[in-house]
């Protein structure tokens, strides 16, 4: 079987709490790459239990997610929608990936450091092992091109770390099962790129914008109501000077960057394109315009979001459908997986 050459995978962990960093850097990506590729995009539940056991309301968490991508124009019928967890060969190639990494491998991972925090000895062994199910998450489909955010670098470094281990140290028999000099996994390629790869909090330029900062002030969430959007940038943190008229101007000053890149994405420019726009401008002319350019392209979300989870049969109904067609190339995968590890049956 030939590899795929043009196909997407990403996800998003239903942990509640979707913002602005989200869609910026990834679900608005994902609505862009639906003309040119095969997409499928995954509610990653088995994820969402790595760094809190007991989660608060997984299923409408799940299905917010769900009800997030197609609100923002991601079409289930053309592409594939689903949540992780009802499609079990995630779970069993995780497991095979967990046996191709190495310890030292994870031991990097700057995001495990981060989220184990000081006492490591009592985090999950799921969150340790959690780039493991990304890459499987990945492979399984054997996805070329990857879209995330900044912070997901590292992971898919590391998900082509594993997919060169297995396509070497199984080079034999890869070939003996007619998969050619190419390997039986793709080196798959992360798409990180244009003006918010890491939009940061609104409260401190130098951190990213999170879902899990306790200050709700920091983040615009794709639930905020309009009122919210324009008083959240109305407060968000900023120096006294104007903004710049190069983007060397920007250079140390954290809070107006990220700003004048959320104007840029949003409204599909560069962020040099900005500040050439409003070269010389104080914040206070500049806040009311990036609100009511937020208001204007996330208030639609928000309402057809609404119109989805008030129907949430509907939504399930998608992600059924979804895990169906993805079910099929996931079994086809791992059916050839086990040849080539040569388990019996
Ligand atoms: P998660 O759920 O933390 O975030 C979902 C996506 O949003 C991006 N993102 C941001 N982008 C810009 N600025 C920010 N402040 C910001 N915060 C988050 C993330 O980079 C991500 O693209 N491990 C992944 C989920 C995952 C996955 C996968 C992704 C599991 N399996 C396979 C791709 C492919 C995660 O925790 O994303």
């Amino acid at each position: 079987m030939g590899q795929p050459t043009n196909r997407v995978f990403s996800g998003i962990q239903p942990t509640g709490n979707l913002h602005l960093g989200n869609y910026l850097g990834a679900i608005k990506k994902f609505v862009a790459l639906q003309d040119s590729h095969e997409c499928i995009y995954c509610v990653v539940d088995l994820h969402a239990v790595t760094a809190q056991l007991v989660q608060d309301d997984l299923k409408n968490q799940t299905r917010e997610i769900a009800a997030a991508f197609i609100a923002s124009g991601i079409d289930p019928a053309k592409h594939i929608v689903f949540n992780q967890s009802q499609v079990r060969e995630h779970a069993e190639l995780a497991w095979l990936f967990n046996c191709v990494a190495r310890m030292g491998w994870l031991q990097r991972m700057t995001q495990f450091k981060d989220k184990a925090g000081k006492n490591a000895q009592n985090a999950s062994v799921g969150l340790f092992a959690y780039p493991s199910l990304m890459a499987a998450d990945i492979l399984l489909y054997r996805a070329t091109h990857v879209p995330v955010g900044d912070d997901q670098k590292q992971h898919l470094e590391l998900t082509r770390d594993i997919a060169a281990k297995f396509n070497n140290d199984f080079a034999e028999k890869i070939k003996e099962f007619g998969h050619g000099d190419e390997g039986y996994f793709p080196i798959t390629d992360p798409i990180i790129e244009g003006p918010a790869t890491r939009v940061m909090s609104l409260r401190a330029g130098n951190n990213k914008m999170s879902k899990s900062e306790p200050s709700d002030m920091s983040r615009i969430n794709l639930t905020d109501s309009a009122d919210d959007i324009a008083k959240k940038i109305r407060k968000a943190k900023t120096d006294p000077e104007p903004l710049p008229d190069t983007m060397e101007g920007l250079a140390e000053r954290p809070e107006a960057k990220n700003l004048v890149g959320i104007y840029a994405a949003l409204s599909g420019q560069t962020s040099k394109a900005v500040v050439s726009e409003f070269a010389g401008q104080q914040f206070g002319t500049f806040k009311p315009a990036l609100a009511e350019l937020a208001v204007e392209k996330l208030a639609p979300i928000n309402t057809e979001m609404r119109k989805l989870m008030d129907n949430p049969d509907h939504v399930d109904s998608i992600l059924a459908d979804g895990a169906d067609r993805a079910r099929v190339i996931a079994q086809q995968t791992m059916k050839e997986v086990r040849e080539i590890f040569g388990f019996l049956g």
